[in-house]
């Protein structure tokens, strides 16, 4: 083991004096991380909480990040057929990234764990199954005026939004789409089906979110919902779990202009939503989770050489340097271990 972290070390050392890896130097503290992230990752300790949950069921709201799946998929014991090295994403799978992973979630997922998501019905309602859900639910959810906007600028996929003349009336046609996939039993993308929703509705729908989901959380703190995610399920932080969060470019992280919406406001998945900042923040102070608690997870954040490259074309030579050098790393290991 020791010799080989000197082996690590080493060709980290090679890699910094070769002019390559710039941030090298921060990084000798994730050498000891990493000799655990073997593909023999998930013989790690299960906490009785997701002994508990399981199977997970993941909701998937449309907007609230898919790739919420790389931590999920990491977990340990839930796809014992995975490795580390794989992440949900356009560089492991297709452009059809999601519904490639839910078609082979079945082989490589134990789904008295994990249940897998019909690739046909990604963003299924939940429903007239949610007793059955009750329990094993786990989610992302956002800003409802930032996810509509989100939803209507997709370049990739349409949501629904060619059936409306504008942005404000799109806003409109699909507002409750929350409340209804969380109280409805259809798909709500391309477009909600649940008809005139009521605030009691939305009631229902959050209480369901109380009372039925075991994790809760928001994409607005996307790294402080990873960290939560980890500290409940155990598991790695990796730095796939933070590849939409993009946290080195404040272009991205800023959010949608909302005055396209001309005044327009969802206060039905508004009510949802306020209930499920509430819900997250109890589970912070339940798990201890702080920006100190969550240094080392986030310490992740740096290792990503996917962010730099969606970021910034330039880094992209560098970024790959760097993520070829980890999988060669992860193949030692693998070897070795
Ligand atoms: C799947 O999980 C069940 C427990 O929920 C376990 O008994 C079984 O051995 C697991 N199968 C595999 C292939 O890991
Ligand atoms: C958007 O479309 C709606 C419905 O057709 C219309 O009433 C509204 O004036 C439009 N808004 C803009 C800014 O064009
Ligand atoms: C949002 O857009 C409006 C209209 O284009 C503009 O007046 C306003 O300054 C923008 N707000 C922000 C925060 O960029
Ligand atoms: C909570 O986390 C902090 C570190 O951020 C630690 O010092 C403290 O002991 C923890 N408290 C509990 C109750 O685990």
């Amino acid at each position: 083991m020791w010799s080989f972290t000197a082996a690590v070390v080493t060709l980290w050392s090679f890699a910094a004096a070769s002019g390559s890896w710039d941030v090298c130097a921060n990084h000798v503290g994730l050498l000891q991380l990493d000799l655990s992230l073997t593909p023999a990752d998930t013989s790690l300790a299960v906490p009785p909480t997701l002994r508990a949950a399981e199977p997970l069921k993941f909701l998937h709201i449309p907007k609230c990040g898919t790739s919420f799946l790389n931590a999920i998929v990491h977990t340990p014991s839930l796809c014992p057929d995975l490795d580390w090295r794989y992440e949900v994403n356009s560089d492991v799978l297709s452009k059809s990234f999601e519904r490639d992973f839910w078609h082979e979630c079945p082989q490589v997922c134990n789904q008295s764990r994990f249940e897998c998501n019909s690739a046909s019905q990604t963003h299924e309602g939940i429903g007239s199954s949610y007793s059955s859900y009750k329990g094993h639910l786990i989610t992302m959810m956002r800003q409802p005026e930032q996810r509509v906007l989100s939803a209507y600028h997709d370049a990739r996929f349409d949501h629904g939004a060619s059936r409306y003349p504008n942005v404000s009336a799109y806003a409109e046609g699909v507002a409750g789409l929350v409340t209804c996939q969380l109280t409805g039993a259809k798909s709500v993308d391309p477009v909600p089906q649940c008809g005139e929703l009521q605030k009691a509705d939305a009631l229902a729908a959050a209480q369901r979110l109380r009372e039925g989901f075991v994790f809760v959380g928001i994409m607005e703190e996307w790294d402080m919902s990873m960290c939560l995610f980890h500290k409940i399920f155990g598991g790695h932080c990796w730095h796939s779990d933070f590849e939409n969060s993009r946290p080195t470019d404040p272009e991205d992280t800023s959010p949608y202009n909302v005055s396209e919406l001309e005044g327009f406001r969802d206060e039905l998945d508004g009510l949802v939503y306020e209930e499920a900042k509430r819900i997250f923040r109890e589970q912070l102070v339940a798990y201890n989770v702080s920006t100190d608690s969550c240094a080392g997870c986030w310490s992740f954040r740096r290792a990503s050489g996917v962010v730099e490259t969606n970021l910034h074309g330039a880094a992209r030579p560098m970024a790959m340097a760097r993520m070829a050098m980890a999988w060669s790393m992860a193949l030692i290991l693998g070897i070795l271990g």
